[in-house]
């Protein structure tokens, strides 16, 4: 399988990338949620399910760098057949797609007032304790992170986490069942085994 995107389909390192980032994001929802629901606020299941949320979250953070890199020094497999409105429709729907990829990783990680516990291998230290925050936050903005944590609070949790998110990739994997099974063509399998 080629490393590279060729006319036909995603390359080895997109496809690793895109499954990989949708793995996480399931764990990301997976373990946040296991923590609300299954478990006692304050005990050691909660704070791994926590720090399992972070690891997953920042490695989806650092996906993204490497896919957005990765995307400029390739060329995108053709579309298939469709309308005009259709691919433009598809595209954006990618980009939005990318816009959380971002968002949501960079609003988790500014508004935590924990460190990482990286997969438990290594500390990453939460944002309020770094010279950026205290540079740009503190002295550039005037705010403290009480005050600075609850609008990036609200963007991670309920306007992406649990809204704008779950529509966006609800859609994203409705359009490729639809492509799959309704229109028959090669949209899923770009991005799979790459047949005909
Ligand atoms: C794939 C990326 C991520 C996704 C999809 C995601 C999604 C979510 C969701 C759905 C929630 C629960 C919202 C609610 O309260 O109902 C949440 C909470 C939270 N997220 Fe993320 N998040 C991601 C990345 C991150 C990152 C990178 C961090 C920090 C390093 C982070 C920190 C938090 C924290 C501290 C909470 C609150 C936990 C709790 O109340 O139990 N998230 N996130
Ligand atoms: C079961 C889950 C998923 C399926 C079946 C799926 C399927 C696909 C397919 C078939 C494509 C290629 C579309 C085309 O070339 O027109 C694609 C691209 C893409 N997917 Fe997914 N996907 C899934 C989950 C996700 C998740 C969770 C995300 C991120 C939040 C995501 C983000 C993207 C992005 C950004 C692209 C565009 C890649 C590019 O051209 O740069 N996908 N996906």
């Amino acid at each position: 399988m080629a490393l590279k995107n060729t006319a036909d389909n995603y390359g080895a390192i997109a496809k690793w990338i895109h499954w990989l980032t949708a793995l996480l994001f399931l764990g990301a929802y997976l373990s946040v949620y296991y923590r609300h629901w299954f478990t006692e606020y304050k005990t050691p299941e909660n704070w791994t399910a926590l720090q399992l949320h972070l690891s997953f979250g920042v490695t989806v953070g650092v996906l993204v760098v490497l896919r957005i890199i990765w995307r400029a020094k390739n060329r995108l497999p053709d579309d298939e057949p469709g309308s005009k409105l259709a691919h433009l429709a598809a595209h954006w729907g990618h980009y939005a797609l990318y816009g959380v990829l971002i968002i949501v990783p960079l609003t988790g990680y500014i508004g935590t007032g924990v460190d990482t516990e990286f997969y438990f291998l290594f500390n990453i230290p939460e944002f309020g304790n770094t010279a950026l925050f205290e540079a740009v936050v503190v002295n550039g903005l005037g705010l403290d992170f009480e005050t600075f944590e609850k609008p990036i609070d609200f963007i991670h949790k309920a306007l992406f986490g649990e809204l704008l998110t779950l529509l966006l990739v609800g859609g994203h994997i409705a359009a490729a069942l639809y492509h799959h099974f309704v229109k028959k063509d090669r949209t899923l399998k770009k991005m799979t085994s790459g047949n005909a």
